[in-house]
């Protein structure tokens, strides 16, 4: 058994080395970008597949793994496991279509409530207390489920039709453009320090440095973890300014750690 996943702020990462650990201690939680990935997955039959749901979407980084990867998915069993801040009717649904088509035999999907990783909008953010409680509640979730996979039950958090329809009517049927390709989107302004800290962690190596300056390129996959990570808050997205700098760490401990490259 393997977990990999994609995480910008750590929500999904947690989620995932967690649920790997509880079901077999010795397995690895890798992230998606890290160099050996397409030798790990070709090794293991059984993967529990993690990401951050996007506008009731999958993020773009992730459909293109999967499709880069079609010829290793035949008769795979395959978790997809869908972190959210707040909704996504099919999060984990959204996945498991695409793996479906490539051979894999998707066994459940769960459905991880976190705190909201858009740095720069507003509309989820929530106090430091209440993001304990929603990661204690979503702890507990997975606790709860690594003792039924044990026992062959799986969870089936937005694999069924009706969590396709709520997905489709209240968020892809509006924002579709958003999620139909990279981001170009990215916006890096005129206080960068030229740090190099968001070229170090952007998953897709969409972000340059240039004569110490930041630039960034169109293969955005919106994970905002350089946004999270800028000691000057000069990137920015979906919103005009950074409102908070969403990071799992701050939520557990008082100090930030540093991301560091994983690939
Ligand atoms: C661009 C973007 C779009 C998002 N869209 C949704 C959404 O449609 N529904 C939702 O519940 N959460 C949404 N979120 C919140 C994340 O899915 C959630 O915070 C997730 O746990 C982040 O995980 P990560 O830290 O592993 O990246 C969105 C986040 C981003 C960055």
């Amino acid at each position: 058994m393997i977990g990999i996943y994609l995480s910008g702020t750590g929500n999904t990462k947690h989620c995932i080395e967690k649920l790997t650990s509880l079901l077999d201690e010795t397995a690895q939680a890798v992230p998606i970008e890290k160099k050996s990935i397409t030798n790990l997955l070709s090794q293991h039959d059984f993967i529990l597949f993690g990401y951050p749901v996007q506008f009731s979407n999958a993020p773009m980084m992730v459909r293109d793994f999967i499709k880069k990867h079609a010829d290793l998915w035949k008769n795979k069993k395959v978790l997809c496991v869908a972190t959210m801040g707040l909704f996504s009717g099919d999060g984990a649904g959204c996945s498991a279509r695409l793996l479906k088509r490539y051979g894999a035999e998707v066994v459940g999907g769960l459905h991880l409530r976190m705190p909201d990783s858009v740095c720069d909008v507003k509309l989820l953010k929530k106090p430091l207390e209440k993001n304990r409680e929603i990661i204690q509640a979503a702890d507990k979730k997975i606790e709860n489920w690594a003792e039924n996979i044990k026992h062959g039950k799986y969870p089936k958090d937005g694999l069924l039709f009706h969590h396709q329809i709520a997905g489709f009517i209240f968020q892809r049927f509006w924002f579709h453009s958003k999620t139909k390709d990279y981001s170009g989107n990215l916006k890096i302004n005129n206080s960068c320090i030229g740090c190099g800290s968001c070229a170090l962690v952007c998953p897709t190596g969409n972000i340059t440095m240039n004569q110490n300056r930041a630039t960034a390129g169109n293969r955005c996959t919106m994970c905002y973890r350089c946004i999270s990570v800028c000691p000057k808050q000069s990137i920015t997205l979906l919103g005009e300014r950074v409102i908070e700098q969403c990071r799992f760490e701050k939520y557990i401990k008082n100090e930030p750690k540093n991301f560091s490259s994983e690939t």
